[in-house]
């Protein structure tokens, strides 16, 4: 790889244009939709409890490996990579973990942009006023409209990739620089407005109690697998994306101590998103926490459309939602762009597209998955779960182990010297110590527990 191509796509303006663009990356889908139905569904506090244990044991150290090997090698996850095991003289084998990131990131983007689009269609839908005073039954049949109607779906899907392309053509500076620093922040303003509707309009005390009661009990293996898969997913971590956005960081910024700010805003945005959800769905009479991946588009409604004012609040989630995921794809596109960029000498406005375009047309598996497909399993999954559960509980796992391996491991020491400058020395100790031992073995021993309780129990 020549050297010319290191640093070619430029880098954020400041190492708080990158902490926003990390918790852009972040906060996304995965905090509002994902996590409260899979804590709905996995009986709540000690799921959140062991979801908490992994972003802080897992979850950070290999974020900070990620944002390591991607800074010192400033090209994309792929070409980093291959430069840091060329640099620790290591065996080729291991660019794998590039080439496994960006394969996840492809898939999960090509799902990703059809969820994005419901929200999108959602906003939509709840302005129209058709939603007024609707019962669960109702909502139901309405949710199983938008998701047995194809067209409507592939034109959300579309209008959400045209979004996504149209930063990311911008570049790094202009175009997703700008992006995060305007909508991030537009983001945590929405976000707590709906916070402070749902303290005085919903059950807030049932919500906290169902979040924060730990009963670990209720919890199973694949609970915990998913716990798991959930903390890599929120944390945009073992696809890549991290990798990237690292790989545009100013040198000077400190990589631990930013990091932390990116865990805590993400998991702070998916606790305060449960509060507020949960406090709906608990004032509202025959809406179960356990809806599945429904509960946000089918409890909400009912509740938005109950409620005084309902309808605005509602139209404003579903924004709210559509910027997070917006902010979240436009990570998954950029990794994959700059490597098409650099292997095939292309300009971003063709990579994109052809990124985009594969990424679209990989998406049209899971629009179908919901009606004309329906019938069709692979490993007792439809098309769009099975997505899922191999990206978030097996790809991003695999990945996120390999990474801390490597690291801990493989990579030359004065690499990880010269980026870990200015972090303290016990602080250094402690994340080698995770790195190394406890994060590889937790990841290992969920992974293995999770896949057996799942396929064989
Ligand atoms: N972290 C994002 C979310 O929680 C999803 C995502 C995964 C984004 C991987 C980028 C890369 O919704």
């Amino acid at each position: 790889m020549g050297l010319q191509q290191k640093g070619m796509h430029g880098a954020w303006a400041s190492r708080w244009t990158f902490i926003m663009a990390a918790t852009g990356s972040a906060v996304g889908l995965g905090n509002m939709w994902k996590f409260p139905y899979v804590a709905g569904s996995n009986g709540g506090g000690a799921f959140v409890l062991v979801y908490l244990g992994c972003i802080l044991l897992i979850g950070v150290p290999v974020m900070m490996a990620e944002v390591l090997i991607g800074r010192h090698g400033r090209q994309s996850p792929i070409n980093s990579m291959r430069e840091a095991v060329t640099d620790s003289g290591a065996n080729t084998k291991w660019q794998i973990v590039g080439w496994l990131g960006v394969l996840a990131g492809m898939l999960i983007l090509s799902f990703y942009s059809v969820i994005a689009g419901w929200a999108l269609d959602y906003i939509f839908l709840i302005s129209s006023g058709d939603l007024q005073g609707i019962n669960g039954a109702a909502a139901s049949a309405k949710f199983s409209e938008l998701l047995s109607d194809p067209s409507r779906l592939i034109m959300w899907q579309s209008v959400f990739m045209v979004l996504c392309v149209a930063v990311v053509v911008g570049g790094v500076k202009k175009g997703l620089g700008i992006a995060v620093e305007t909508l991030m922040p537009l983001l945590f303003v929405m976000l707590l407005l709906l916070l402070v509707f749902s303290i005085l309009k919903g059950n807030f005390s049932a919500a906290v109690n169902f979040l924060f009661s730990f009963d670990l009990d209720a919890l199973t293996w694949r609970g915990v697998l998913e716990a798991m898969g959930q903390a890599f997913f929120t944390l945009s971590i073992g696809m890549g994306a991290i990798m990237a956005y690292g790989a545009y960081m100013p040198q000077d910024a400190n990589i631990g101590k930013t990091i932390l700010i990116v865990a805590l805003f993400d998991s702070s945005v998916a606790i305060i998103s449960g509060l507020i959800i949960f406090s709906i769905v608990f004032a509202t009479p025959g809406i179960e926490p356990t809806e599945g991946p429904g509960l946000m588009f089918i409890s909400l409604p009912v509740a938005f459309g109950s409620m005084p004012g309902g309808l605005l609040i509602g139209a404003i989630f579903f924004v709210l939602v559509s910027i997070a995921a917006w902010s979240s794809a436009i990570s998954l596109l950029e990794p994959c762009v700059a490597w098409l960029m650099e292997a095939k000498n292309i300009g971003r406005a063709r990579a994109n597209i052809v990124i985009a375009g594969t990424a679209w047309v990989l998406g049209l598996g899971s629009v179908f998955s919901f009606n004309i497909w329906a019938d069709y399993k692979v490993a007792g999954f439809n098309v769009f779960d099975f997505l899922d559960f191999l990206t978030a509980n097996i790809m991003l796992p695999i990945s996120g182990l390999l990474i801390t391996l490597f690291v801990g491991y493989v990579l030359r020491k004065d690499v990880i010297n010269v980026e870990m400058e200015g972090t303290s020395p016990q602080l250094l100790a402690l994340w080698q110590m995770t790195i190394k031992y406890i994060a590889p073995s937790a990841i290992a021993v969920v992974f293995i527990m999770g896949v057996y309780d799942k396929f064989f129990v």
